[in-house]
């Protein structure tokens, strides 16, 4: 359990951040909200925001006290996509020498778990970051799309492969070759989307999501990511075989006997 002491100079930390691009706060015990705000560009994924972004994660990494992530960003626009006019000049050498966009991936090796909370437009880069998220939920009228084809090129940061992998071949096709928006129903019925909240919604729900994930054993917590991740990665035997020494793992924690005790003496757990 954290302490609310902690927890509050961990508050005051955050908020005195400078950042341009971001935002950052500590909103429930556990939780960091971290906010896109470049508003006047629908917050387009300049190279800027996405050192402030991994510096972000990268303090989330280290901060016991931080638990779980919300990332999200504006009720117009969650993020349009890589910023357009700053790699429009691109070449191919600098392009494929500075290996671009491989920085963007930062925020998936992050063990805690990151929910996006999309708002708007999540287009392009913008859908891939939300992708690279473990959970995400949508607001009524949010829209998700990859366009690249519509600019002459193809999505670079994973969207050919966790759409396709999150909602199946025939729909990520459907999406990646005709550059078509999907509305937040639809990324819900495909299995992009775990839950649709009426707009002012949105952001409690995400944050209580985040606080009860942030409340349970932080290494159950982890063991559960990793199991799910390793669906995407390995076999289906491998991946049980993986899962169940995860399990076997946990019972050598204090959090199972506090968990498993609590339960047979029917009292609320001490994690
Ligand atoms: N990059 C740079 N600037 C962007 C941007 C982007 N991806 N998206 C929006 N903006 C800017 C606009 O240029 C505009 O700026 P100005 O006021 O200076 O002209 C401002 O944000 C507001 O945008 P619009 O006037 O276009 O707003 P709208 O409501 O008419 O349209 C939109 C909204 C449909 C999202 C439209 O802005 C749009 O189509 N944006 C581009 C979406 C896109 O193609 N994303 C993919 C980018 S490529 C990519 O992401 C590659 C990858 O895989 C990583």
């Amino acid at each position: 359990m954290l302490h609310t002491k902690t927890w509050r100079k961990g508050l005051r930390w955050t908020q005195n951040a400078r950042r341009m691009h971001i935002r950052t706060s500590d909103p429930k015990q556990g939780v960091r909200l971290i906010t896109l705000d470049r508003p006047k560009a629908l917050n387009a994924l300049s190279s800027e925001l996405f050192a402030e972004l991994n510096a972000a994660f990268e303090e989330c990494d280290k901060d016991d006290r931080i638990r779980s992530v919300v990332l999200t960003g504006s009720e117009r626009a969650f993020a349009a996509g890589a910023d357009i006019k700053e790699m429009q000049a691109t070449s191919f050498d600098q392009a494929f020498g500075k290996d671009f966009l491989k920085s963007w991936t930062a925020i998936t090796s992050l063990s805690k778990p990151v929910l996006a909370a999309v708002h708007g437009y999540a287009l392009g880069g913008g859908c891939e970051l939300a992708m690279m998220a473990d959970i995400i939920y949508a607001a009524e009228g949010a829209v998700f799309g990859q366009p690249e084809i519509k600019l002459g090129v193809i999505p670079g940061s994973g969207g050919t492969q966790r759409l396709t992998r999150a909602i199946g071949k025939a729909k990520a096709m459907d999406l990646i070759l005709t550059g078509r928006n999907m509305s937040a129903e639809e990324a819900l019925q495909a299995g992009l989307v775990a839950r649709v909240f009426p707009k002012e919604k949105l952001l409690p729900e995400t944050l209580d999501a985040a606080a009860m994930i942030a409340s349970y054993g932080m290494l159950s917590v982890k063991a559960a990511k990793e199991a799910v991740n390793a669906a995407y990665e390995t076999s289906l035997s491998q991946g049980v075989l993986f899962e169940r020494r995860l399990f076997h793992s946990l019972f050598a924690t204090a959090d199972q006997k506090e968990g498993m005790a609590a339960f047979v003496a029917k009292r609320p757990p001490k994690f």
